[in-house]
């Protein structure tokens, strides 16, 4: 069972009615949907002052507060699952609690305390538990986000905040296997940056590259360094990883990448199974010349919303190289598989990466 400290709620105001008899939670497309209730903490004057659950609905707020000017914000992405025995279990959650305050201190925002993380979740969940899908592939996303406030338009790190979690039921992020562009002139995050940040504006600047791959048939890009444009960095929202020969190889975590939970997961399973992990600078040569003499078996990207999205094709200087088909794939496909059967608590956590809600 989990272990937080369970949170005193200043105000719990419930929904006086449900909108989930209303929805198939099994079939909603991702994060459009979303549960009954929020939790939402305040922040002024150096400390949190008000904690409440309340119906979820529109934000309270003036068009000048500084998160929508000057992107003071940051999110998190997490999941909670129903098990075979009907249980609400969360994935890893402290890693991302420790996740979302490094990113804080890197954008100048107060660090949001394990009681109100920990304990507002747990709090929200238990009301809302009907919401977590049933599935194989189902899951509940959540989304802890802490936004800047105040009313004013000065660049300075704003004096008040709201932490706030909201929920939606989810099935698969990407429903094929993905076509994917390196992108050679654009980039995502250069070093000294806030790569390694989940700060909203990471996401709004991939947007244009994104639409331009997309009108050339690709779903996503392959991020590449800023400076040479050589190295693969991440792809997409993912974190990216190869299958050549026997070795899962996958860009090292330096400021320009995110600390991916599922990336250290999807390795943590590799190195159990006996493969060899290297957690380094990957070039486009490495990976072109892999495919060129047949050792490149499979490329992946992983991530809270994505899983495992296979790649089927990766595009660069307007030639396709085509990977081999899932089908003769044997570790990405395996570590989905192994993934989704911990988490409906069909085979044993050994990691003890499974905490129980309720
Ligand atoms: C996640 O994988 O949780 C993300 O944050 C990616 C995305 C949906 C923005």
């Amino acid at each position: 069972m989990i272990s937080s400290a369970q949170l005193h709620l200043d105000e719990v105001r419930l929904t006086p009615k449900s909108r989930l008899a209303d929805q198939d939670i099994n079939k909603v497309p991702f994060g459009k949907v979303f549960t009954d209730h929020i939790f939402v903490a305040e922040y002024a004057n150096g400390q949190w002052v008000k904690t409440s659950i309340e119906p979820y609905g529109n934000a309270p707020m003036s068009y000048s507060v500084s998160a929508l000017h000057y992107g003071q914000t940051i999110f998190e992405g997490m999941k909670a699952y129903r098990s075979a025995k009907d249980n609400i279990l969360l994935f890893r959650p402290y890693e991302n609690f420790h996740r979302m305050n490094k990113s804080a201190i890197r954008m100048a925002m107060p660090e949001v305390p394990e009681e109100l993380f920990m304990g507002g979740l747990i709090e929200l969940l238990k009301i809302d538990k009907g919401w977590v899908p049933s599935d194989e592939y189902g899951s509940l996303y959540i989304r802890p986000f802490l936004i800047a406030t105040d009313e004013a338009i000065g660049v300075r790190p704003s004096e008040t905040y709201k932490f706030v979690i909201i929920m939606a039921p989810a099935g698969k992020y990407y429903a094929e296997p993905l076509r994917v562009l390196i992108e050679s002139s654009y980039f995502r995050s250069t070093e000294g940056g806030v790569g390694f940040v989940k700060n909203g504006g990471n996401y709004g600047r991939s947007l244009y590259p994104t639409i331009l791959a997309q009108k050339k048939g690709y779903q996503q890009v392959i991020w590449t360094d800023s400076k040479t444009h050589q190295y693969v960095e991440e792809s997409g929202t993912m974190n990216l990883m190869f299958v050549i020969d026997n070795k899962v190889i996958t860009p090292g975590l330096e400021d320009t990448i995110l600390a991916g939970i599922t990336r250290d997961t999807v390795l943590k399973l590799a190195r159990l199974w006996g493969y060899d992990v290297e957690e380094r600078k990957v070039s486009i040569k490495e990976v072109i010349a892999a495919h060129e003499n047949g050792s490149l078996k499979e490329a992946f990207g992983t991530g809270t919303a994505a899983t495992i999205a296979h790649i089927q094709t990766i595009g660069y200087n307007d030639k396709d190289y085509k990977l081999p088909a899932i089908e003769d794939r044997k570790f990405s496909p395996k570590v989905d598989e192994t993934l989704r059967s911990i988490r409906k608590g069909r085979i044993e956590d050994t990691f003890g990466w499974m905490e129980k809600v309720c």
